[in-house]
Protein backbone atom coordinates (compact mmCIF):
# COMPACT_ATOMS: atom_id res chain seq x y z
CA UNK A 1 0.00 0.00 0.00
CA UNK A 2 1.47 3.36 -1.07
CA UNK A 3 2.15 5.53 1.89
CA UNK A 4 -1.01 7.82 0.86
CA UNK A 5 -3.40 5.62 -0.71
CA UNK A 6 -5.05 7.42 -3.63
CA UNK A 7 -9.03 6.73 -4.22
CA UNK A 8 -10.76 8.00 -7.40
CA UNK A 9 -13.98 7.86 -8.34
CA UNK A 10 -15.13 8.29 -12.35
CA UNK A 11 -18.43 9.14 -12.92
CA UNK A 12 -18.45 8.26 -16.14
CA UNK A 13 -21.47 9.69 -17.44
CA UNK A 14 -23.65 9.79 -15.01
CA UNK A 15 -24.83 12.66 -12.91
CA UNK A 16 -26.79 15.92 -13.04
CA UNK A 17 -26.35 18.69 -10.88
CA UNK A 18 -28.58 17.00 -7.71
CA UNK A 19 -25.69 14.39 -7.75
CA UNK A 20 -23.50 17.33 -5.74
CA UNK A 21 -25.13 16.35 -2.87
CA UNK A 22 -23.11 12.93 -3.07
CA UNK A 23 -20.06 15.33 -3.72
CA UNK A 24 -20.27 17.51 -0.80
CA UNK A 25 -21.20 14.22 1.10
CA UNK A 26 -18.00 12.56 0.35
CA UNK A 27 -16.20 15.87 0.76
CA UNK A 28 -17.22 16.30 4.59
CA UNK A 29 -16.48 12.75 5.42
CA UNK A 30 -13.04 12.63 3.42
CA UNK A 31 -12.04 15.71 5.92
CA UNK A 32 -12.27 12.88 8.59
CA UNK A 33 -9.56 10.43 6.37
CA UNK A 34 -7.14 13.22 5.61
CA UNK A 35 -4.64 9.28 4.96
CA UNK A 36 -6.25 8.66 1.90
CA UNK A 37 -6.45 10.88 -0.85
CA UNK A 38 -9.72 11.34 -2.37
CA UNK A 39 -11.05 12.47 -5.43
CA UNK A 40 -13.77 12.61 -7.99
CA UNK A 41 -13.98 12.47 -12.11
CA UNK A 42 -17.34 13.89 -12.82
CA UNK A 43 -18.75 14.69 -16.34
CA UNK A 44 -17.47 17.58 -17.74
CA UNK A 45 -20.53 19.73 -17.11
CA UNK A 46 -20.24 18.94 -13.14
CA UNK A 47 -16.26 19.70 -12.89
CA UNK A 48 -16.74 23.41 -12.46
CA UNK A 49 -19.72 22.76 -10.05
CA UNK A 50 -18.42 20.20 -7.96
CA UNK A 51 -15.13 22.17 -7.72
CA UNK A 52 -16.91 24.95 -5.85
CA UNK A 53 -19.15 22.59 -3.87
CA UNK A 54 -15.73 21.14 -2.07
CA UNK A 55 -12.59 21.74 -0.16
CA UNK A 56 -10.73 18.49 0.60
CA UNK A 57 -11.49 16.33 -2.38
CA UNK A 58 -9.53 16.39 -5.71
CA UNK A 59 -11.72 16.87 -8.75
CA UNK A 60 -11.18 15.96 -12.19
CA UNK A 61 -11.86 15.23 -15.86
CA UNK A 62 -12.42 11.61 -16.96
CA UNK A 63 -10.92 12.80 -20.85
CA UNK A 64 -8.92 15.71 -22.56
CA UNK A 65 -8.29 16.57 -26.15
CA UNK A 66 -4.64 16.58 -27.47
CA UNK A 67 -4.81 20.01 -28.72
CA UNK A 68 -4.99 23.04 -26.09
CA UNK A 69 -7.80 25.06 -28.55
CA UNK A 70 -9.04 25.17 -31.85
CA UNK A 71 -11.93 23.85 -34.78
CA UNK A 72 -12.63 20.75 -32.74
CA UNK A 73 -16.14 20.56 -32.49
CA UNK A 74 -17.73 19.25 -28.71
CA UNK A 75 -13.94 18.86 -27.66
CA UNK A 76 -12.46 19.70 -24.64
CA UNK A 77 -8.81 20.21 -24.06
CA UNK A 78 -6.86 19.89 -20.79
CA UNK A 79 -6.60 23.72 -20.61
CA UNK A 80 -10.42 24.20 -20.22
CA UNK A 81 -10.66 21.52 -17.68
CA UNK A 82 -8.00 22.97 -15.60
CA UNK A 83 -9.94 26.54 -15.74
CA UNK A 84 -13.05 24.89 -14.60
CA UNK A 85 -11.23 23.67 -11.64
CA UNK A 86 -9.49 20.20 -12.52
CA UNK A 87 -6.19 19.13 -10.72
CA UNK A 88 -6.01 15.89 -12.81
CA UNK A 89 -7.77 14.01 -16.16
CA UNK A 90 -7.91 10.47 -16.09
CA UNK A 91 -6.57 8.83 -19.85
CA UNK A 92 -6.76 5.93 -22.09
CA UNK A 93 -9.44 4.19 -20.16
CA UNK A 94 -10.88 0.91 -21.99
CA UNK A 95 -13.89 2.81 -22.69
CA UNK A 96 -12.98 5.71 -24.42
CA UNK A 97 -10.31 3.49 -26.27
CA UNK A 98 -13.86 1.39 -27.30
CA UNK A 99 -16.26 4.03 -27.70
CA UNK A 100 -14.11 6.15 -29.54
CA UNK A 101 -10.98 4.26 -30.99
CA UNK A 102 -8.05 5.92 -28.73
CA UNK A 103 -5.01 4.55 -30.02
CA UNK A 104 -1.86 4.33 -27.62
CA UNK A 105 0.25 7.03 -29.16
CA UNK A 106 -3.40 9.21 -29.23
CA UNK A 107 -3.17 8.88 -25.52
CA UNK A 108 0.26 9.60 -25.49
CA UNK A 109 -0.23 13.33 -26.80
CA UNK A 110 -3.54 13.77 -24.70
CA UNK A 111 -0.82 13.02 -21.45
CA UNK A 112 1.38 15.65 -23.03
CA UNK A 113 -1.38 17.91 -23.28
CA UNK A 114 -2.81 17.15 -19.75
CA UNK A 115 0.48 17.72 -18.26
CA UNK A 116 1.53 21.12 -20.10
CA UNK A 117 -1.83 22.68 -18.38
CA UNK A 118 -0.76 21.29 -15.11
CA UNK A 119 -3.36 18.38 -14.99
CA UNK A 120 -2.23 15.59 -12.83
CA UNK A 121 -2.65 12.39 -15.39
CA UNK A 122 -4.07 9.26 -14.21
CA UNK A 123 -3.24 6.79 -16.90
CA UNK A 124 -5.39 3.63 -17.22
CA UNK A 125 -4.68 0.11 -19.24
CA UNK A 126 -6.09 -3.45 -19.07
CA UNK A 127 -6.39 -5.86 -20.94
CA UNK A 128 -9.57 -8.42 -22.65
CA UNK A 129 -11.05 -11.30 -21.06
CA UNK A 130 -9.84 -12.96 -24.25
CA UNK A 131 -5.81 -12.01 -24.02
CA UNK A 132 -5.91 -13.18 -20.14
CA UNK A 133 -7.21 -16.16 -21.01
CA UNK A 134 -4.54 -16.50 -23.49
CA UNK A 135 -1.79 -16.09 -21.07
CA UNK A 136 -0.87 -12.52 -22.33
CA UNK A 137 -2.43 -10.09 -20.06
CA UNK A 138 1.08 -8.99 -18.48
CA UNK A 139 3.11 -8.73 -21.88
CA UNK A 140 -0.61 -6.87 -23.15
CA UNK A 141 -0.37 -4.40 -20.35
CA UNK A 142 3.07 -3.25 -20.55
CA UNK A 143 3.18 -2.91 -24.41
CA UNK A 144 -0.10 -0.89 -23.66
CA UNK A 145 1.76 1.05 -20.91
CA UNK A 146 5.15 1.73 -22.81
CA UNK A 147 3.38 3.49 -26.02
CA UNK A 148 0.92 5.49 -23.71
CA UNK A 149 2.53 6.50 -21.18
CA UNK A 150 5.20 9.99 -21.89
CA UNK A 151 8.86 9.73 -22.02
CA UNK A 152 9.58 12.12 -19.29
CA UNK A 153 7.43 13.55 -16.69
CA UNK A 154 8.58 16.35 -14.57
CA UNK A 155 8.17 14.99 -10.70
CA UNK A 156 6.51 11.97 -11.68
CA UNK A 157 5.56 10.73 -8.68
CA UNK A 158 3.14 12.84 -7.91
CA UNK A 159 2.48 14.29 -11.26
CA UNK A 160 1.34 10.66 -12.67
CA UNK A 161 -0.76 7.26 -11.64
CA UNK A 162 -1.19 4.67 -13.42
CA UNK A 163 -4.72 2.34 -13.39
CA UNK A 164 -4.62 -1.19 -14.01
CA UNK A 165 -8.33 -2.42 -15.18
CA UNK A 166 -9.06 -5.47 -16.62
CA UNK A 167 -11.84 -4.90 -19.37
CA UNK A 168 -13.38 -7.74 -17.94
CA UNK A 169 -13.80 -6.73 -14.32
CA UNK A 170 -15.30 -3.69 -15.40
CA UNK A 171 -18.56 -3.29 -14.04
CA UNK A 172 -19.32 -6.77 -14.14
CA UNK A 173 -18.78 -8.00 -10.34
CA UNK A 174 -15.79 -9.81 -11.28
CA UNK A 175 -12.30 -9.35 -10.26
CA UNK A 176 -8.93 -10.99 -10.72
CA UNK A 177 -7.30 -12.81 -8.28
CA UNK A 178 -5.01 -10.70 -5.84
CA UNK A 179 -2.17 -13.10 -7.13
CA UNK A 180 -3.31 -12.03 -10.33
CA UNK A 181 -3.29 -8.17 -9.70
CA UNK A 182 -0.44 -8.69 -7.63
CA UNK A 183 1.67 -10.21 -10.71
CA UNK A 184 0.77 -7.47 -13.07
CA UNK A 185 1.21 -4.15 -10.48
CA UNK A 186 4.86 -5.27 -10.13
CA UNK A 187 5.22 -5.78 -13.78
CA UNK A 188 3.18 -2.33 -14.17
CA UNK A 189 6.26 -1.20 -11.43
CA UNK A 190 9.07 -2.51 -12.85
CA UNK A 191 8.30 -1.02 -16.03
CA UNK A 192 7.87 2.88 -14.09
CA UNK A 193 11.35 2.26 -12.08
CA UNK A 194 12.95 1.65 -16.12
CA UNK A 195 11.33 4.70 -17.57
CA UNK A 196 11.19 7.39 -14.61
CA UNK A 197 13.92 6.07 -12.65
CA UNK A 198 14.24 3.93 -8.94
CA UNK A 199 12.84 7.28 -6.98
CA UNK A 200 10.35 8.57 -9.03
CA UNK A 201 9.45 5.15 -10.60
CA UNK A 202 8.85 3.51 -6.86
CA UNK A 203 6.24 6.40 -5.77
CA UNK A 204 3.93 6.10 -8.82
CA UNK A 205 1.16 5.19 -7.57
CA UNK A 206 -0.54 2.52 -9.13
CA UNK A 207 -4.18 1.91 -8.65
CA UNK A 208 -6.83 -0.91 -9.34
CA UNK A 209 -9.67 -1.03 -11.12
CA UNK A 210 -12.75 -2.86 -11.74
CA UNK A 211 -15.81 -3.52 -9.50
CA UNK A 212 -14.03 -2.36 -6.77
CA UNK A 213 -17.09 -2.51 -3.68
CA UNK A 214 -16.79 -1.60 -0.23
CA UNK A 215 -16.81 -5.54 0.71
CA UNK A 216 -13.62 -6.18 -1.48
CA UNK A 217 -11.74 -3.19 -1.07
CA UNK A 218 -9.89 -4.05 1.43
CA UNK A 219 -8.88 -7.65 0.07
CA UNK A 220 -7.63 -5.46 -3.56
CA UNK A 221 -6.06 -2.52 -1.94
CA UNK A 222 -3.99 -5.44 0.09
CA UNK A 223 -2.48 -6.82 -3.32
CA UNK A 224 1.39 -6.25 -4.21
CA UNK A 225 1.93 -2.79 -5.09
CA UNK A 226 -1.65 -1.50 -5.17
CA UNK A 227 -1.65 2.16 -4.27
CA UNK A 228 -5.48 2.50 -4.05
CA UNK A 229 -8.32 2.40 -6.24
CA UNK A 230 -10.38 3.58 -9.31
CA UNK A 231 -13.67 3.47 -8.84
CA UNK A 232 -16.87 3.45 -11.07
CA UNK A 233 -19.98 2.20 -10.12
CA UNK A 234 -19.58 2.58 -6.46
CA UNK A 235 -18.27 5.92 -6.52
CA UNK A 236 -21.94 7.28 -7.46
CA UNK A 237 -23.19 7.33 -4.04
CA UNK A 238 -21.16 9.24 -0.71
CA UNK A 239 -22.21 5.50 1.03
CA UNK A 240 -20.39 3.29 -0.77
CA UNK A 241 -17.96 5.61 -2.35
CA UNK A 242 -16.61 6.13 1.30
CA UNK A 243 -16.86 2.38 2.28
CA UNK A 244 -13.86 2.38 -0.12
CA UNK A 245 -12.21 4.72 1.30
CA UNK A 246 -12.51 3.82 4.96
CA UNK A 247 -11.12 -0.18 4.25
CA UNK A 248 -8.12 2.12 2.31
CA UNK A 249 -7.59 3.58 5.50
CA UNK A 250 -7.96 0.86 7.73
CA UNK A 251 -5.75 -1.29 5.71
CA UNK A 252 -3.03 1.59 5.99
CA UNK A 253 -3.64 1.76 9.56
CA UNK A 254 -2.92 -1.60 9.98
CA UNK A 255 0.15 -2.04 7.69
P1 LIG B 1 -16.61 -0.29 -11.98
O1 LIG B 1 -16.07 0.07 -10.61
O2 LIG B 1 -18.04 0.14 -12.19
O3 LIG B 1 -16.33 -1.71 -12.32
O4 LIG B 1 -15.78 0.60 -13.05
C1 LIG B 1 -14.40 0.62 -12.97
C2 LIG B 1 -13.90 1.69 -13.87
O5 LIG B 1 -13.96 1.57 -15.08
C3 LIG B 1 -13.37 2.90 -13.24
O6 LIG B 1 -12.70 3.71 -14.16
Amino acid sequence: MAERPYVVGNWKMNGTRAMLAQARAIDRAAQNLMKVEVALAPPFTLIHATHREVEQIGVGGQDCHPRAEGAHTGDTSATMIADAGAKFVILGHSERRQDHGESNELVNDKAAAALEAGLRVIMCCGETEETRDGGKAVDFVSSQLETSLPEKVENAADMLAVAYEPIWAIGTGRTPTVADIGEMHRAIRALLVKRYGEKEGAEIRILYGGSVKPENARELLAADEVGGALVGGASLTAESFMGIVIGAAELQQDQ
